[in-house]
C-alpha cells in the first residue's frame, strides 16, 4: 500500500487547476475555475475546480474528486497508475515497491519528447514528398485535415530519424519503438516509406504511430509496438481531435481504421474514433461513455467486422450504465466508412448511424442466428447462450428488457428464463444524488471535519445519533484522522484513503458543499463549538427525558445518587438556559 503521507504530499504538490486545464481548458470564475464538464455532455459550464480546496465538482452530473480521482475518471487508469502519473508530474519518486522502473516519470517524459520530435520530423517530410502528398490527395484528404490529424510521412531510407535527433543510438528511440536494432547490432528506422498517423493521448502527446504503405505492400499498416507510453487496449485513434464533435452530438462513432476516422472528418463527421487494430475493450467503451451518452460501433459487414462487433458487444456489457446506449451498424460487404462516405455522402452515413441497431436487438439477432428457433432444442440453446451475457450486464433495466425478449423468442416464461439463467438481483449502487434528509447538525459537522481534521479529537463520537449515514461517515472520517498520525492528513488525502468505503459518496458530497460554501477560516472553531453544544444539548435533553420517565415510574426517591445529581444539574441547566434565552 502507498502510505497516506505520500498521497498527502502528492496531492499538495500537484496543482489541480494546472492538471485539469491540460485536459479541459478552464476559465476563472471568482475564486474557482470552470469548464463544460468532461464527464457528461453539457452546453454551459457546471464543472468547477477549486484551487484552494484542490477538489473538483460538477454541479451537473455530480462528478467530483481529487487529482487522483480526476485521472482515474478521465483516462480510465487505475489508482496506482494515477498516482504514478501524478508523481511523475511533480518529480516525486514513488515509494520503493511501487517504483516499477519502466514507468518512471523522467523517462516517460523523455519518451514523449522523442515521439514529439519524430512526429514533427514526419510532418516536415510530408511537405517535401510529392508522392505522399499525391497519395493523400487521391484519397480525398485536404491539407487542413492532414494538419488536424498531424499526418506525416516517413521517407525511404534506413536511418532518416538520425537527422531528427541528437543521438540516434540513444535508448529512447528504441524504447519508443521508432528504431530497431538488428542481429548485427545495427540500428534502423521502423517506419520507412509510409504515411504516418500519430496516435495522440488525452494530454495531446504523441504516444504511437500507425504507418501505411503508399499503395500495395505488406503489412498494409505498421504500428508502434506497445511501449511505456502506449497501451493499445486503452487508446483510441482520433479521440482528442473528436472531443468537441463528440460533445456536440453526444455520440461517438467507433470505426475500424485510421483512414475511416480521417475520411469521416473530411466529410464533416468529426465524432469518429478508431481502435488500433485490436478488439474494443471494456476500457475503451468506458472511456467513451464518459464523454457521450451514445456509442455506435460501425464496422465492415464481412466476417471480421461481425467478429469485431461481437467482441465490442461482449466487452460493453459490464460497463454499460443505465441511461447510456450502444448501437451497431454493419456496413454492406466490401464497404468501410471511408469508401461509403466518399461514394454516398455524409447524410446517408449519418442516417445509418442514427438508425443503428440497439445493443439488445443486436445481441438477440446474433444469438438467434446460431440457433434453430423452430426446434425446442434450438430455443433452449438460445437461452443457454444468452446466460453468460446476461450475467455480465450491470444495468437492471436492460437486463429485464432482454429477459422479456428472450422469453418471447424462446417460448419460456419470463420467470423461467430468469431461473434458467440463474439471474441474481443486480446490486444497485445507492444513487449518489438521491435526495436524502440531511440531519441539520451532522452535515455541517462533516464539512467542518473535512476542512479542519484536527477537530476530530474534540468530537465525542458516542453522542452522535448512531443510525444515520452521516454519523457513520463522521465516525469513519474520525477514525481515518485518528490513525493518520500527528502530522494529520489534509482532506483530499483523507478522501483518497476512504476511497471505496461505504459512505464515500457522502464524504464527497460534503467536500463539494465545502467548495460552494466553505466555513471562513476564522469561524471554523466557533462553528464547531456551536455544533458541539447542539450535540451536548441534544444529549442532555435525551438524558433528562429518560430521568423524567424513570421518576414517573419509581419517584425521585427511586433514583440512584448519581442519577439524582444528574437530574439536579439538568434542572439547573434548563433554568439557566431559560433565563438566558
Ligand atoms: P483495414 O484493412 O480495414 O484498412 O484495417 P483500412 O483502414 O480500410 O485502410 P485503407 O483504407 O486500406 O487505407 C483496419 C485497421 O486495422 C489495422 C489498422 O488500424 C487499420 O486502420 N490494421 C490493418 C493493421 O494494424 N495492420 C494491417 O496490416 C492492416
Ligand atoms: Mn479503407
Amino acid at each position: 500500500m502507498i502510505p497516506d503521507s505520500f498521497i498527502q504530499d502528492l496531492l499538495q504538490r500537484v496543482d489541480l487547476v494546472d492538471l485539469i486545464d491540460g485536459y479541459v481548458p478552464l476559465k476563472k470564475t471568482g475564486a474557482n475555475f470552470a469548464a463544460c464538464c468532461p464527464f457528461h455532455s453539457e452546453k454551459s459550464p457546471s464543472f468547477t475546480v477549486s484551487p484552494s480546496k484542490q477538489f473538483y465538482h460538477c454541479f451537473g452530473c455530480g462528478a467530483h474528486g481529487t487529482a487522483i480521482g480526476f485521472l482515474m475518471e478521465y483516462s480510465g487508469s487505475g489508482f496506482l497508475d494515477a498516482v504514478r502519473e501524478l508523481a511523475a508530474r511533480c518529480g516525486l519518486a514513488l515509494p520503493d515497491d511501487h517504483a516499477d522502473a519502466p514507468r518512471q516519470g523522467p523517462q516517460l517524459k523523455r519518451l514523449a519528447e522523442t515521439m514529439a520530435g519524430a512526429a514533427k520530423f514526419y510532418c516536415e517530410q510530408l511537405k517535401a514528398s510529392p508522392s505522399a502528398i499525391s497519395y493523400l490527395r487521391k484519397r480525398g484528404l485536404s491539407g487542413e485535415i492532414a494538419r488536424r490529424f498531424g499526418i506525416g510521412y516517413a521517407p525511404d531510407g534506413w536511418q532518416n530519424l538520425a537527422a531528427a535527433v541528437d543521438d540516434y543510438s540513444a535508448g529512447e528511440l528504441q524504447l519508443a519503438g521508432l528504431v530497431i536494432k538488428n542481429e548485427q547490432g545495427r540500428l534502423y528506422d521502423r517506419f520507412r516509406e509510409r504515411v504516418m498517423f500519430p496516435i495522440v493521448n488525452q494530454k495531446g502527446e504523441v504516444i504511437a504511430f500507425g504507418g501505411r504503405v503508399l499503395g500495395a505492400g505488406e503489412p498494409k499498416y505498421l504500428n508502434s509496438p506497445e511501449t511505456p507510453l502506449f497501451e493499445k487496449g486503452r487508446e483510441l485513434f482520433g479521440l482528442p481531435q473528436a472531443r468537441t464533435a463528440i460533445r456536440d452530438s453526444d455520440t461517438v462513432i467507433v470505426v475500424e481504421g485510421y483512414m475511416d476516422v480521417v475520411a469521416l472528418a473530411q466529410h464533416g463527421i468529426g465524432n469518429a474514433v478508431a481502435t488500433l487494430g485490436t478488439a474494443t475493450t471494456g476500457m475503451h467503451v468506458q472511456k467513451l461513455l464518459r464523454q457521450a451518452d451514445r456509442v455506435v460501433f460501425c464496422f465492415d459487414g464481412d466476417s471480421a467486422g461481425r467478429k469485431a462487433a461481437w467482441r465490442a458487444l461482449e466487452n460493453s456489457l459490464e460497463v454499460l450504465p443505465e441511461q447510456k446506449s450502444i448501437g451497431f451498424v454493419l456496413l454492406p460487404e466490401g464497404e468501410d466508412p471511408d469508401s461509403l462516405v466518399r461514394s454516398r455522402g455524409s447524410d446517408i452515413f449519418l442516417q445509418m448511424i442514427t438508425e443503428a441497431t440497439p445493443l439488445s436487438d443486436y445481441l438477440l439477432r446474433e444469438l438467434a442466428r446460431r440457433c434453430d428457433l423452430s426446434s425446442a432444442e434450438g430455443r433452449a440453446r438460445l437461452v443457454a447462450d444468452a446466460r453468460p451475457l446476461l450475467a455480465r450486464l450491470q444495468s437492471p433495466l436492460l437486463r429485464l428488457q432482454l429477459v422479456k425478449r428472450l422469453a418471447q423468442a424462446s417460448g419460456f416464461s419470463q420467470a423461467e428464463v430468469e431461473r434458467l439463467c440463474a439471474l441474481r438481483p443486480i446490486a444497485r449502487a445507492a444513487p449518489a444524488r438521491a435526495p436524502r434528509p440531511a440531519p441539520s447538525l451532522l452535515r455541517p459537522l462533516l464539512r467542518l471535519l473535512l476542512q479542519k481534521p484536527a477537530l476530530a479529537a474534540q468530537l465525542p463520537l458516542d453522542l452522535l445519533p448512531d443510525s444515520s449515514a452521516e454519523a457513520r461517515a463522521i465516525a469513519l472520517l474520525c477514525a481515518a484522522i485518528a490513525s493518520s498520525g500527528t502530522a494529520g492528513l489534509g482532506y483530499p488525502a483523507l478522501l483518497e484513503r476512504l476511497r471505496g468505503s461505504e459512505d464515500e459518496s457522502l464524504l464527497h458530497e460534503a467536500a463539494a458543499e465545502l467548495m460552494q460554501q466553505p466555513f471562513a477560516e476564522d469561524e471554523i472553531d466557533a462553528e464547531f463549538e456551536g455544533a458541539l453544544k447542539q450535540l451536548l444539548d441534544g444529549e442532555q435533553k435525551r438524558a433528562f427525558a429518560l430521568l423524567q420517565e424513570k421518576i414517573q415510574k419509581v419517584g425521585v426517591a427511586g433514583l440512584s445518587r448519581e442519577e439524582k445529581e444528574q437530574y439536579l444539574q439538568a434542572l439547573n441547566a434548563r433554568r439557566r438556559a431559560k433565563q438566558a434565552g
